[in-house]
């Protein structure tokens, strides 16, 4: 089965994580457009998606959900999203897509995080796939030296502007051993907007689309 083919099932499984009659969060990249793809063609009633990108607003409104303001929402009873990274506390490398800061501030207003990903995304210490920061434009060069100071390689994504008007850059090989401690440094970089590591509000629950078509739930410890 296919990296592609392992995010489809596991969008569908991830249906069974959504309660009717509530607003639920959506978050960005091809694994969430197949779970948004697979609630659409579902029989699930629900009151309304907060979506963490503009994409995936457009794809909400394309299949008809009706889109939320999270101010107006209120707590979300569940987060749905895809991931770059996981590791066995279910703690996260996110912002592949670019829409880290939408994603965190869905993920922290929702009482539950399910995450949802091919088990490729599987790894036993974060950092090998480069650690996305959203920076304020003016900020770039300076933080760029501070991710220096702490060992990380920076890079400015090309041709990326965030939907928050932002700029991003990947951090390359960042051995993440302590990822709680590391987010905590990123946070107090002055014109850093978002981190995208996720340890601080991990995954609450991992489904991992397998080779043979399974999928594997972990709830974290
Ligand atoms: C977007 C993200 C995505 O969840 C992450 O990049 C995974 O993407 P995909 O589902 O396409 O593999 O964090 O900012």
């Amino acid at each position: 089965m296919s990296a592609e083919e392992m995010k489809k099932a596991v969008a569908r499984s991830a249906l069974e994580w959504v309660t009717e009659g509530t607003i639920i969060g959506v978050g960005t990249g091809t694994t969430a457009n197949h779970f948004i793809d697979a609630l659409a063609h579902s029989q699930l009633q629900i009151d309304g998606a907060v979506a963490s990108s503009e994409a995936t607003a457009e794809r909400l409104k394309a299949h008809g959900i009706e889109l939320w303001d999270l101010n107006a929402a209120g707590t979300l009873s569940v987060y749905i999203d895809g991931t770059d990274e996981v590791n066995a506390r279910l703690q996260l490398i996110k912002g592949g897509g670019g829409a880290l800061t939408r994603e965190k501030i869905v993920a922290a207003a929702s009482t539950r995080f399910v995450c949802i990903a091919d088990a490729g995304k599987k790894v036993d210490v974060l950092g090998k796939y480069p650690l996305p920061i959203e920076v304020l434009p003016m900020a770039r060069s300076y933080v760029a030296r501070e991710i220096v100071k702490l060992g990380g390689d920076p890079e400015l994504r090309d041709r990326c502007t965030t939907d928050n008007g932002n700029v991003i850059l990947d951090v390359h090989n960042m051995q993440i051993s302590d990822p709680v401690a590391l987010e905590t440094q990123f946070n107090q970089i002055a014109g850093v907007v978002c981190c995208g590591l996720f340890a601080h509000r991990p995954a609450d629950v991992m489904l991992l689309g397998q080779a043979d078509g399974s999928v594997l739930t972990e709830k974290r410890p």
